[in-house]
């Protein structure tokens, strides 16, 4: 019997609804064919300290609707600057030799990288250091640039309509205005889309710098024409005209230090201030994260990774798999550098919105 080839997968950065997935079609697909799979633990920080295990059917039996990652994930670790420890002191040190080296000890040949943009951008260094290498896109957020999904978005944005739908019955049973912050980063898709399908009054996105007074006279209209409650969704990444983001917290190492939130909290006590009416806000946070995929991710999952282990067999290197037009193509990786996918300002979903009554606060 001919000796298979051996790839590696990994997860790196935040977890997200759909990564099981990815990871079962990826093993399915290669165990089946000319590859045989590992499993790096714990993203980026396991290639370089050497956590590998073997991943075949039985592994991978029974995660598809499974949320999290079976393989752990850090969005901290960064090979090319990674902690050491010297004499009780931590410095940052390039330690991708120790990359190549374990995958050498280990006969692996390529690499499936399972990311958001951080963990792509790594992943581009590494196929630069010559790691035959596939990403796939992964995010809640879906701003990765040359794809119109990124898996774990159509989960998060379900996540929070669900919510806006609870929050619905409580504002109009309370005469209240209920604020409902999302994550998405710079990127207001899923708070748009969640409005959208929960029939908020506001939605306000990084993309759309809003007037607070705007935001206030809408809800204090809504209330004058027999309709005392209003729901304001407000991406994390929302801001004033003029004003600064709401940062909550930095991670230091973490490829992107920021971490966004708190703005919910601040808009709900200044529509208080500003309408008479109570104003109360709820903060999603990891909930969008976690849990079950929808049966569209789960989809886009298995898609994805597929369409990694064929691109690799045909050879492909430093490619990113990604949705346009509704089929999977490759682009290549270095591509994530790009701008990121923003809602558009002036594209259909906005405009739909506000034909149905939305306000985005700059009306
Ligand atoms: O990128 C996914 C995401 O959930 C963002 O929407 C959010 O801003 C960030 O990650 C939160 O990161 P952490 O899990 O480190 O708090």
């Amino acid at each position: 019997m001919t000796k298979k080839r051996r790839i590696a997968v990994l997860t790196g950065g935040g977890d997200c609804p759909g990564l099981n997935a990815v990871i079962r079609a990826v093993v399915k697909t290669a165990v089946a064919g000319e590859l045989e799979v590992l499993g790096v633990t714990n993203g980026f920080a396991g290639l370089v300290e050497d956590w590998f295990r073997p991943l075949g059917d039985a592994e991978v039996s029974g995660i598809l609707p499974r949320g999290g990652t079976i393989l752990g994930t850090t969005n901290r670790d960064n090979p090319f600057h990674y902690p050491v420890e010297n004499g009780g002191v931590c410095a940052y040190r390039d330690e991708s030799e120790r990359v190549l080296a374990n995958l050498k000890r280990h006969n692996v040949e390529g690499l499936i990288v399972i990311g958001g943009d951080g963990s792509l951008k790594i992943a581009t260094l590494l196929s630069a250091k010559g790691i035959p290498l596939v990403g796939v896109p992964k995010t809640i957020d879906n701003d990765i640039p040359h794809t119109e999904r990124t898996f774990g978005f159509d989960t998060a944005a379900m996540v929070a309509t669900e919510a806006l739908d609870r929050l619905h019955t409580t504002a109009e049973s309370h005469h209240r205005v209920m604020v409902l912050e999302v994550m998405g980063r710079y990127a207001g898709w899923i708070a748009l889309h969640a409005g959208i399908a929960g029939g908020a009054h506001c939605i306000l996105i990084p993309e759309i710098p809003y007037e607070l007074a705007k935001v206030a006279e809408h809800v204090r209209q809504r209330a004058a024409k027999g309709k005392p409650f209003s729901i304001v969704v407000v991406a994390e990444g929302a801001k004033p005209v003029g004003g600064a983001l709401t940062i909550a917290r930095r991670v230091e190492g973490s490829f992107e230090s920021i971490r966004l939130g708190g703005i919910g909290e601040k808009l709900a006590g200044q529509l208080e201030d500003m309408t008479g009416m109570e104003a109360r806000c709820t903060v999603l946070g990891h909930v969008q994260r976690g849990g079950t995929p929808t049966s569209y991710d789960r989809v886009l999952s298995t898609r994805y990774g597929v369409a990694a282990v064929e691109a690799y067999l045909r050879g492909e290197r430093g490619v990113m798999v990604a949705l346009q037009e509704n089929r999977i193509v490759t682009v290549p990786l270095s591509c994530v550098a790009d701008q990121p996918s923003n809602v558009p300002v002036e594209g259909e979903l906005v405009r739909v919105a506000r034909s149905v009554g939305v306000v985005f606060g700059n009306e």
